[in-house]
């Protein structure tokens, strides 16, 4: 079984909101949608009700878990760091630099498994991904390669001091869940290929102060990363 993880803007998506099932882990609750083969599940829950730091990305998972799924594209908005993804755009992400605390990002727990330290030379499922950036030029679009995400807190945005030293540190794009749930999906087994789209420059290099895209924009874009998903995982 196939899923996409949709957030910000993507839960405006109709397949995120109609008919959702609700299902309860050992972790918590979660919601999803099925449609077609392609399980949706809305990252911060029907309406888009819950925010960042407090998302159950354990029951999340598990969810996906117990519904057979082997294999994802998860979405994220972002804002963007460094020119390689401009607001506008979306790409694959690479790898990520994790900083959110406080949040429940392992199944190895000590509580319920072994002790385990699962590698993460290779964040993101290499094939997945480039059938991803091959379906999406063969539908005309272009799209940035190689992107770095950092997993910020949240649920605040960044100060210019800290976007300077996130870009110091190799960053791309910020954003404040992937690093929680691609930590988790990856101790679950499950492949991911992580795409990014940028609806703002980050913090201190915007002369307008933070500015998003507007929503037919947002809406546009969601909309070519969607189907680009769906023809995406119809090949797997
Ligand atoms: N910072 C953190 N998360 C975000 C941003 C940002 O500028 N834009 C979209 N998600």
């Amino acid at each position: 079984m196939k899923a996409i993880i949709g957030g910000t803007g993507v839960d405006r998506d109709k397949r995120f909101l109609d008919g959702a099932e609700r299902i309860v882990t050992r972790y918590g609750e979660a919601f999803y949608t099925s449609l077609d083969d392609i399980i949706y599940l809305p990252r911060h829950s029907p309406g888009h009700s819950v925010p960042p730091h407090m998302i159950n990305y354990k029951a999340n998972v598990q969810a996906l878990v117990e519904l057979g799924v082997d294999t994802v594209i998860s979405i994220y908005a972002v804002g963007s760091i460094t020119r390689r993804l401009s607001p506008g755009r979306f790409g694959l992400v690479r790898d990520f630099i994790d900083l959110a605390f406080s949040r429940e990002n392992t199944f190895y727990d000590g509580s319920t498994r072994e002790v385990r330290h699962v590698p993460f030379v290779e964040p993101f499922d290499r094939k997945l991904g480039a059938l991803f950036a091959r379906t999406a030029v063969e539908e005309g679009h272009s799209l940035a390669m190689d992107s770095v995400y950092i997993s910020t807190n949240g649920p605040r945005l960044e100060t210019p001091a800290e976007i300077v030293a996130y870009r110091n540190m190799g960053a791309d794009i910020v954003g404040m869940t992937l690093g929680t749930e691609a930590a988790l999906l990856k101790e679950a087994g499950i492949r991911n290929a992580a795409v990014a789209y940028s609806i703002n420059w980050a913090a201190g290099l915007d002369a307008e102060g933070i500015s998003f895209l507007e929503e037919e924009s947002i809406d546009r874009l969601v909309g070519a990363i969607m189907s680009i998903a769906v023809k995406t995982l119809a090949k797997v």
